[in-house]
């Protein structure tokens, strides 16, 4: 005889729950994250079938930032850009595809919240069928005028009202958090439903794996060099600071590039992804607002931290919703014995 399943709760019910905590709440933000979902379920069926039809490969443009734009990386992007605020609750979309924030009907002001993802990350790994992934921020707009502006666009990770990401693997997974903890739910094909299979995720303290393209040494700096030297050998364990790392013994690398993948193994297993400063890119790779910031938030959320080597990455007020940072991001206590590492010597 089938048993019939324990704990069966879908995405839905699991955010109308957390509506309910807020009883003022009016149920636009439990709509955007119902869209999100939505959003993630089209892209998780089209990354699904790549293989099979003609939609894998380049397009042959280049993005706002010069990178080789995929097929999907354009599907994704317009299955956002039409699921998103189906109740008027966006005031403004921004996409790593998209050179100009997209703000919604800035004439009436509706819409409270800012939304800003990146459609598909990873994407460069799609015709080798490696996991690619979906993040996004949410943020509350601050004015209180009819128009938007950039100011409501550029704020701090710390803002943050929601994050998430989509990992589509040899699951499809959705994990978010809306400051209630980090929640992992699965997608079951059959019923077309995320079902809640990762409730309030934690991240150990410290981990055995470390994430970094180590084809970049020649360009990174002397202090980015030694630090991922000390983390391959094992290092000193006599730090000053009571939140240091414990463990002396070197890490193992796991080096997928897909930022999203490899961030989720971390956050489950324990471990550091690092994406230094390197002689070409000064800045990193990747970017604050769709990227850096709203995977922060999760790593927060499950006990883990994110660094630019310097600061908080939930700190960092961007200057351009397309702004880098470096990133160093995981298990808490390793990226804190990396600030401090990386602040102490420059
Ligand atoms: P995207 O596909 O959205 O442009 O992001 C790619 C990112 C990230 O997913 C990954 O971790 C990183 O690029 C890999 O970069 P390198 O090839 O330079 O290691
Ligand atoms: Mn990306
Ligand atoms: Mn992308």
């Amino acid at each position: 005889m089938t048993q019939a399943p324990k704990n069966l709760q879908t995405i839905e019910t699991h955010i109308l729950e957390l509506q309910s905590m807020h009883p003022s709440a009016s149920g636009d933000f439990t709509g955007l994250l119902s869209d999100i979902t939505f959003a993630a379920k089209v892209i998780s069926r089209e990354v699904n079938k790549a293989g099979l039809v003609d939609i894998i490969g380049a397009t042959g443009d280049q993005n706002v930032q010069g990178e080789v734009v995929q097929k999907l990386d354009e599907f994704a992007n317009n299955v956002f850009l039409k699921c998103l605020g189906t109740r008027n609750q966006v005031c403004i979309m921004g996409s790593e595809e998209l050179a100009e924030p997209v703000f919604i009907d800035s004439e009436g002001g509706s819409g409270n919240y800012i939304v800003v993802f990146d459609p598909l990350d990873g994407s460069s790994n799609i015709d080798a069928n490696v996991s690619v992934g979906t993040i996004f921020g949410i943020w509350k707009r601050k004015s209180r005028r009819n128009k938007v502006d950039k100011e409501d666009l550029l704020q701090a990770g710390c803002e943050q009202v929601a994050a998430g990401y989509v990992i589509y693997g040899s699951s499809t997974m959705f994990v978010y958090t809306a400051g209630h903890g980090v929640h992992g739910f699965t997608l079951d094909p059959s019923l077309g439903e995320f079902l809640l299979s990762h409730e309030h995720i934690t991240t150990p303290f410290t981990g055995k794996i470390y994430s970094v393209n180590e084809a970049y040494e020649p360009q990174w700096s002397p202090e980015v060099r030694e630090v991922v030297r000390q983390i391959k050998y094992g290092h000193d364990t006599k730090s000053q600071r009571t939140d240091a790392p414990t463990s002396g013994a070197g890490k193992s690398t796991r080096y997928i590039g897909s930022l999203v993948a490899d961030f989720h193994r971390n956050l489950l297993y324990g471990g550091i992804y690092l994406y230094p400063p390197t002689k070409n890119k000064t800045q990193g790779k990747l970017r604050l607002m769709c990227e850096a910031a709203p995977l922060a938030m999760i790593a927060e959320g499950a006990g883990g931290y994110a660094s630019d080597g310097k600061q908080n990455i939930m700190d960092i007020v961007p200057t351009d919703m397309h702004m880098r940072v470096p990133l160093y991001i995981g298990s808490r206590g390793d990226v804190m014995w990396i600030e401090n590492e990386l602040s102490k010597k420059g």
